[in-house]
């Protein structure tokens, strides 16, 4: 199996070949998603909300996301593995940002690393690339920052349009090998994915970006209640999860589980 290597992303945007990104945090996911040709998997901080129950994605750790980060690569032939790093971990200052990088490339064994921020995070994303790192960097609206941001909102807007093209080029000259657009309007994601050499890859930014990514326990549906509009749900994953819990439950209050041939004798 051929690994997937960074300039094969290159490549494809210079194409036009749109490509997937999955977020997975465990084995069995890992594994499903690179059989099925996901080239780029990312253990994303929303490992706060979808694998450890945190309300937003602030409180998860470096200690809670190395494990899982881990159990991606370990997992993984083909797939190009992004490790998240958490917030708190890389804000302080360009040596934090490398120090954390280091201990997810080590001690991960993660391909590349992810951190929000645009301008300003800059030096950051020079530090960690210098030192050999690759950074996909991540602008528009940015979780870690929901409290400053007001919620979760469309960033972008009107005249803030022109920053977010000025965020995306100076995270392409500071190094990054490529940059997640969240919750952008489609017409700003397209004139950033114009003007950048790296592939962008969207979130909730429209069709014109070089590549896609979800959160899998949305696009699976595992995730219940009220989804996000640039969500859309390819299985009914809680529904066959709970139909199956709930038939073990029947047929082992039913005496029916276990039959002979699940027995030894
Ligand atoms: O943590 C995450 O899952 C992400 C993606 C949605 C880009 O940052
Ligand atoms: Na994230």
């Amino acid at each position: 199996v051929k690994k997937v290597r960074i300039p094969h992303l290159r490549e494809l945007k210079e194409r036009g070949e749109p490509w997937p990104m999955l977020t997975a945090y465990d084995m069995y996911t890992a594994q499903l998603f690179d059989e099925a040709g996901i080239p780029v998997l990312l253990v994303g901080d929303s490992a706060a909300n979808n694998v450890f129950g945190y309300e937003t994605s602030l409180p998860v750790t470096v200690d809670e996301m190395l494990p899982l980060v881990r159990a991606v690569t370990r997992a993984t032939k083909r797939a190009l593995v992004v490790a998240d790093l958490p917030f708190g971990s890389y804000q302080l200052s360009p040596e934090q940002a490398l120090a954390t990088s280091v201990r997810f490339m080590k001690e991960g064994r993660a391909h590349a690393v992810k951190l929000e921020g645009g301008r300003k995070f800059a030096p950051h994303i020079e530090a960690v690339t210098s030192a050999g790192v690759p950074v996909m960097a991540h602008i528009g609206f940015t979780p870690q920052s929901e409290h400053n941001l007001g919620g979760y909102r469309v960033q972008g807007r009107g005249r803030a349009g022109d920053e977010l093209v000025a965020d995306a080029l100076a995270v392409q000259e500071a190094g990054a090998f490529a940059v997640v657009l969240e919750m952008v309007p489609a017409e700003v994601a397209k004139r950033i994915t114009h003007e950048l050499d790296i592939p962008t890859v969207g979130i909730g930014a429209g069709s014109d970006c070089d590549a896609q990514v979800l959160v899998w326990q949305d696009m699976a549906g595992l995730r219940r209640g009220k989804i996000p509009r640039f969500v859309k749900r390819y299985a009914d994953l809680a529904g066959v999860l709970s139909g199956a819990a709930s038939a073990f439950a029947d047929e082992v209050r039913r005496g029916e589980f276990p039959a002979p041939e699940h027995a030894f004798h």
